[in-house]
């Protein structure tokens, strides 16, 4: 299996992946080696359109990377994600950063690796800016944990 990129290595993110490139190669793989699956990748925001783009193009597959920090579902057929509230989505970083304790227990990985996922989970309502700074300054995943433990116990006080 093959996943090609749509950009060369010196254009990196600045133009958008070409697909019909990416087609190119697909055509060549027909005629030189019709066993090896072709994946397309960049660019791809949602399902659909990975879809869409593997229809149009007659690919394998898609490979989705950055989209994954828009929309942690975006592999679902129906993602749940703009509907799910503030509290819900932080409730899915607290199960990220147990899952990251769990697997490193002996700081193989530095705590600062959650923090490019902070901002997916912690964003879109009042003061989100001012949780992540919080979150991103922390120093274990038990003083994080506590931080969200605090956050749930506000909202939720400000709730009722
Ligand atoms: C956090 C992150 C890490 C990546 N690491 C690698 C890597 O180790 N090797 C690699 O070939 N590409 C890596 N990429 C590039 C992706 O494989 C992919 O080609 C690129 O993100 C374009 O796809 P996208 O538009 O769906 O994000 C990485 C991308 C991201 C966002």
């Amino acid at each position: 299996m093959l996943s090609v990129h749509g950009r060369t290595r010196s254009q990196m993110s600045k133009v958008p992946a070409d697909w019909d490139a990416i087609a190119v190669v697909r055509q060549l793989r027909d005629k030189l080696a019709p066993h090896t699956l072709v994946v397309g990748n960049g660019d791809v925001l949602s399902r659909q359109q990975g879809m869409d783009l593997a229809t149009k193009h007659k690919l394998d597959g898609v490979m989705i990377g950055r989209g994954i920090f828009q929309d942690p579902y975006v592999f679902a057929e129906k993602s749940p994600w703009p509907d799910m509230s503030p509290l819900q989505k932080l409730d899915l970083y607290r199960q990220q950063v147990e899952l990251f304790a769990a697997t490193w227990q002996h700081n193989e990985r530095p705590i600062q690796t959650l923090n490019k996922f902070c901002k997916i989970y912690i964003n879109g309502f009042d003061d989100a800016k001012e949780l992540r700074e919080e979150l991103m300054l922390a120093t274990s995943t038990t003083e994080l944990l506590s931080i969200m433990k605090r956050q749930v116990e506000n909202v939720t006080a400000r709730m009722y």
